[in-house]
């Protein structure tokens, strides 16, 4: 096991953060071959696909990024990890502290904002490593699939981005951060849940999701079918009793 630290992200780091996304994900069926399949001839193009996503959920109070940071020999913290977690369903917004309201305030008036601002920046910028027409694609699935997130399963800590540097992959960074969102699911009493990227089902399975239940693919018409994985998963409540 690595000598990682777990902290949330600040704004200032997100490009760092998206940075990381962009390598822990380049060869990934979906948002690597799918998503961006020019990404060897334009490779800050799929930074700046991950930095302007980042940009807009981290403002969501359900949303919390957590980041794994390793020291160097100069004392100088290098991210190497980074969890997206969301605690979804009727409890998603609420918080322990005032620090925690002031936080939901903000970032409500500024999430719109945000949003506004990086359809701009793609206007601007356009990502030229990605094929326009599968672009938004994990956009457009989610009508399909969403209502897995209902009735028992509602209410849950959803894990909604992993992705560890490659050259840090394999020493227990992953596990770590999947982890935190365990405990915070433990705590509240609630499920946690994740969609499993083509050939993670392994991973997930070894840190305690339990039970599969449902595949984002899945629903007459939706943009994602024909591509592997997306298996769902969950911690089942009765297991962690
Ligand atoms: C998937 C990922 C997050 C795993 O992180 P990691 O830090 O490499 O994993 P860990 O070192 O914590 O591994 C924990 C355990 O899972 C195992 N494991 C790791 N990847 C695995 C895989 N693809 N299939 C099966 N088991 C796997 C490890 O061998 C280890 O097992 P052990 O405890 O018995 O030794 C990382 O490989 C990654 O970022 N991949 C690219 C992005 C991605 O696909 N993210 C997931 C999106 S849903």
């Amino acid at each position: 096991m690595s000598h990682t630290v777990l902290r949330n992200a600040c704004y200032s780091e997100l490009s760092e953060v998206a940075h990381v996304m962009a390598r822990a994900f380049w060869d990934d069926n979906l948002f690597g071959d799918i998503i961006h399949p020019k990404r060897n001839q334009y490779p800050d193009d799929v930074d700046l696909y991950w930095l302007r996503r980042a940009r807009v959920s981290f403002w969501d109070s359900r949303w919390r990024f957590i980041v794994a940071v390793e020291k160097d020999n100069t004392g100088h913290e290098r991210i190497v990890g980074i969890a997206q977690w969301a605690r979804l369903g009727e409890d998603g917004g609420k918080r322990e502290s005032s620090y925690w309201y002031l936080q939901t305030y903000i970032g409500d008036l500024l999430k719109p904002f945000f949003s506004f601002a990086m359809m701009i920046h793609a206007w601007l910028w356009p990502n030229r490593a990605s094929d326009p027409m599968t672009e938004d694609i994990i956009e457009r699935s989610y009508p399909y699939f969403h209502t897995i997130w209902s009735d028992k399963r509602a209410e849950s800590w959803f894990l909604d981005v992993l992705a560890v540097m490659p050259e840090s992959q394999g020493t227990g960074v992953g596990r770590k951060l999947v982890q935190w969102g365990l405990e915070r699911a433990e705590a509240d009493g609630v499920y946690a849940s994740v969609i499993s990227a083509f050939g993670k089902d392994g991973f997930y399975c070894k840190c305690g999701f339990s039970e599969q239940y449902g595949n984002a693919t899945e629903g007459e018409g939706n943009p994602l079918a024909g591509v592997k994985g997306a298996n769902i998963y969950w911690t089942a409540i009765r297991d962690r009793v």
